[in-house]
């Protein structure tokens, strides 16, 4: 969607201010021992005190409030019995619907003490969003986002992986315009003015290339190395982009 209101901007603040109340109270969840599905109860819990529904479940019937991906699991990650264990990456992704209106999040958390590549793939994510949001303003082409992200990702030694992107979002969980991650120059959109977007860096430590599972939801990386994700849902301005998903 595109803002045209401050009306529209207060509903969507109000929804990405639960996203981000749910994904603070499942990080401080996170620990050995703790299951996925026990994460998932908090973001239930905090999703219903809000009034809230979760998008992934309303629109697509995901079998759980949030997606929970674990190590080589990069995204759409099914929250069940798998315990946590010192030295995971955990990325914890949550889109809510409130109003009518869609705001999407994630993080990637650490259990305990991780690996040194781990770490640097975790910080890598972030930093590749923050490269992102110099060039998520108005006037700017979607690719410029998308060359953003990979520039800092291959720097790292890191890759991108190529079939999930970011996306517009606003009324409903995925709309126009596409966003990936890496350089596409057929994506010439130019950015406008309240424009909605969740932007969203998708990393491996190892190859592009993923899988999904027999469950028909989790995606892992083809060559099982590890996996990070960082999302905000931003507003387009002329300087710096709203983060209405963050605290
Ligand atoms: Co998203």
């Amino acid at each position: 969607m595109s803002i045209q209101s401050e009306f529209e901007l207060e509903q969507l603040r109000i929804a990405g201010q639960i996203v981000r109340r749910a994904l603070n109270a499942m990080s401080a969840a996170v620990a050995p021992g703790v299951t996925t599905a026990e994460l998932d109860t908090v973001c239930e819990r905090v999703l219903t005190e809000d009034g809230a529904t979760s998008a992934p479940r309303k629109v697509y019937a995901f079998p759980g409030a949030a997606c929970i991906s674990v190590n080589d699991e990069v995204v759409h990650g099914v929250p069940g019995p798998r315990t946590l264990q010192t030295g995971d990456l955990v990325k914890l992704d949550v889109t809510v619907e409130k109003n009518g209106f869609y705001a999407d999040a994630a993080v990637t958390v650490r259990v305990g003490e991780v690996s040194e590549q781990a770490d640097a793939l975790a910080r890598c994510a972030e930093s590749a969003f923050r490269k992102a949001m110099k060039v998520a303003r108005t006037g700017y082409r979607v690719y410029e986002i998308g060359r953003a992200v990979e520039r800092e990702v291959r720097g790292h030694g890191f890759s991108v992986l190529r079939e999930y992107c970011g996306h517009g979002i606003g009324r409903t969980i995925h709309e126009q315009p596409t966003v990936p991650n890496y350089l596409d120059l057929n994506n010439r959109a130019r950015l406008t003015d309240g424009l909605v977007l969740a932007v969203e860096p998708i990393i491996a430590a190892g190859g592009w290339r993923s899988t999904v599972d027999g469950d028909g939801w989790t995606v892992r990386t083809a060559d099982h190395s590890l996996a990070a994700h960082y999302e905000h849902t931003v507003v387009i301005t002329r300087g710096e982009p709203i983060l209405i998903t963050a605290a």
